[in-house]
């Protein structure tokens, strides 16, 4: 697989004069592809109907005169002005009533059918005036859907699609109150018009209800994606990609990428660790200038499953960004480790976010790879250094690992209606679960819970999935796998109630979960050896082996055949403990990676990442600071 490298560039912030040098300099810094068009409703459409696409057609010319590639993005994420007139009850609003105002972007609800026949038309505008364009590489549909917490939105427009997603899938109101168990508090419905959505109640809302509302609000994610793939396929045979996020949960990234011809994500590694890493202050400030050195390659691998082997950076880092809580620069290094940890677990191409740094409007403090006044950024040389290696290096397909990961968005879903204790996540279980196999020197698949073929893996771990349809715990007995399950395995069925027999229910399994607890995060219970259980912890009936148990004897990791329970939320430690031991007994090769080096093999390679601040000595000696070493294997 060819590596490559972009950015992303908007014509319509700069003069038409420098466009040209602008593609020249791209091309002569190794850069492949140009993203486009994303935010440019407002030039394309100044007025309804007043279409301007000559500035846009010459910019795509110009641009592609240098051999540059397009990425051309359709501008939904940001409706102009007038187009509130037309349609004033198209704006998101949130969970306390209030509508999100135009003076951003992604104000609009995704259900709201006026914005969505807009979308439909400028969509079908763009693609058939540059559906056989040669010069279009790949399509963008909108930019980071859920960005600023934009797929909940709890308009009219939402209510009354929640209505219709409810007949859908219960048919009647009857089938409805007896699934969400209604009869509780009164709640039962005479109509689906009865029905609203799960703000502003008194006291907490039936889970079931909101649990049926995540899910209604993924799914209409999935259709406003779907209706543009689909115009577009119609008049374009490129592949069809979207920008996914860092730590973004709420919808099902895996049906959208099914739509999909690739998968891309941003990544803002010290944004992100600023942001989005749970982590305490010491840890963060080792890696204020690198970011985390797990949540980069976490999301890689996510987007590589959700592209279903495609997938790009399609906005990398290039130096300080704004949004963060604090915003430094990388250390020197960073913006090359970045791009090639990503070829290292198989992207297509990495693109810089952005171009030239603006300096007008929100995004003034961010970083591109060119300051305001054009002089060249930090950045820019490190992408030229990677243009230079990748153009050097021998192209590479992906490795087959040997642990899968299950990764399942409706498990967060049902995780953040009933988290159980404060600060209880989802993602941050299985990102834990994933950073401790990596310190093993492992690389990693992530694996849909639609998955039922393991026999690729050794070991399949899937913590915390809350639901488990009945043929994928088919799929876990009868694989040769090992499978490790658990905390919250089955805890729910579909509708989100307390499944009897009590969970997990796994035949081969002798483990029944009798009582389950959350803890605070300052009272640790301490494994017999070293680690402890934290936050969350379940009593187990059970006669299996037990792989860890608390100081007390209660079980806490438990072995039946193929089968592996965890009874809790294992610390760093714990977690080593019992993956080390599994790994041991299935004949995988571990070894326990200094701090802040992580390795990730392609079919050929083998690369070391030490994301630490000062050099480090590794099995295969000193890797400097902020650098990566590429061996051939
Ligand atoms: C992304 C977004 C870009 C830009 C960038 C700044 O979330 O897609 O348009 O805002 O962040 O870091």
């Amino acid at each position: 697989m060819k590596r490559t490298l972009g950015t992303c560039y908007y014509p319509e912030h700069w003069p038409e004069e420098i466009w040209e040098a602008d593609a020249r300099r791209m091309a002569q810094a190794g850069l492949t592809w140009v993203r486009i068009g994303e935010f440019a409703w407002g030039r394309i459409e100044p007025e309804l109907g007043n279409l301007k696409w000559d500035w846009l057609d010459r910019a795509i010319e110009v641009l592609a005169t240098t051999g540059l590639k397009i990425v051309l993005g359709t501008p939904t994420a940001t409706p102009p002005r007038w187009m509130l007139h037309r349609h004033p009850d198209m704006l998101a609003v949130d969970a306390h009533g209030n509508p999100r105002k135009f003076g951003s972007r992604r104000h609009y609800c995704f259900s709201h059918e006026g914005y969505a026949q807009e979308c439909d038309r400028i969509v079908r505008l763009m693609a058939e005036r540059y559906g056989k364009n040669p010069h279009i590489g790949a399509w963008q549909t909108d930019n980071e859907y859920s960005c600023h917490d934009t797929t909940l939105s709890y308009s009219q427009a939402a209510s009354e699609a929640f209505r219709t997603w409810l007949k859908e899938r219960y048919g009647s109101v009857g089938a409805l109150n007896r699934a969400w168990g209604n009869v509780f508090w009164s709640m039962d419905y005479g109509t689906f018009q009865d029905i609203d959505l799960p703000n502003l109640t008194v006291t907490e809302p039936n889970p079931a209800h909101v649990l049926a509302f995540r899910r209604f609000s993924s799914d209409q994610v999935v259709r406003f994606n779907r209706r543009q793939a689909e115009i577009l396929r119609k008049h374009s045979s490129a592949p069809i990609s979207h920008n996914f996020m860092g730590r973004t949960t709420d919808f099902d990234h895996f049906k959208v990428g099914g739509e999909l011809e690739i998968a891309t994500w941003d990544s803002y590694p010290m944004g992100f660790l600023e942001d989005r890493v749970a982590a305490d202050a010491d840890h963060k400030r080792a890696y204020a200038r690198q970011g985390d050195p797990d949540f980069q390659a976490f999301h890689h691998d996510i987007y590589r499953a959700v592209g279903k082997g495609r997938w790009w950076v399609m906005e990398q880092q290039p130096g300080p960004v704004n949004w963060a809580p604090y915003n430094p620069a990388p250390l020197p290094g960073m913006v090359r480790l970045w791009t090639w940890e990503a070829f290292a677990h198989g992207a297509e191409a990495v693109c810089y976010f952005r171009w030239r740094q603006a300096p007008f409007a929100q995004e003034q403090m961010h970083a591109g790879l060119l300051r305001p006044d054009s002089a060249a950024a930090p950045g820019l040389d490190e992408a030229m250094q990677v243009a230079r290696e990748i153009a050097e290096t021998p192209d590479a397909s992906a490795a087959s690992a040997q642990v899968g990961l299950i990764f399942d968005y409706d498990a967060d879903f049902a995780w953040t209606t009933q988290p159980h204790g404060e600060g209880s996540s989802y993602f941050q279980l299985v990102f834990d679960t994933y950073r401790a196999l990596r310190k093993l020197g492992l690389s990693i698949d992530i694996l849909p819970a639609t998955a039922r073929d393991f026999s690729d893996y050794k070991l399949v771990t899937a913590p915390g999935l809350m639901h488990i349809p009945e043929a994928l715990k088919r799929a876990f007995c009868e694989t040769k796998a090992t499978v490790v399950l658990g905390p919250r395995a089955g805890a729910r069925g579909p509708e989100m109630e307390i499944p009897v027999p009590l969970p997990p229910d796994l035949p081969g399994l002798d483990v029944t979960v009798s009582r389950v607890e959350s803890i605070r995060p300052d009272m640790p219970m301490a494994l017999s050896g070293e680690g402890n259980v934290i936050g969350y912890r379940e009593e187990l009936e059970t006669s299996a082996d037990a792989m860890l148990q608390l100081k007390d004897g209660s079980p806490v990791a438990v072995a039946n055949g193929n089968l592996v329970y965890m009874a809790g939320w294992g610390d760093q430690t714990a977690l080593d403990r019992l993956f080390s031991r599994l790994c041991n007994t299935l004949e995988i090769k571990t070894m326990l990676l200094p701090e802040g080096v992580r390795i990730r093999d392609t079919a050929t390679e083998r690369f070391w990442f030490n994301y630490r601040a000062e050099p480090v000595e590794t099995p295969i000696g000193v890797i400097p600071a902020a650098d990566l070493v590429r061996q051939a294997l």
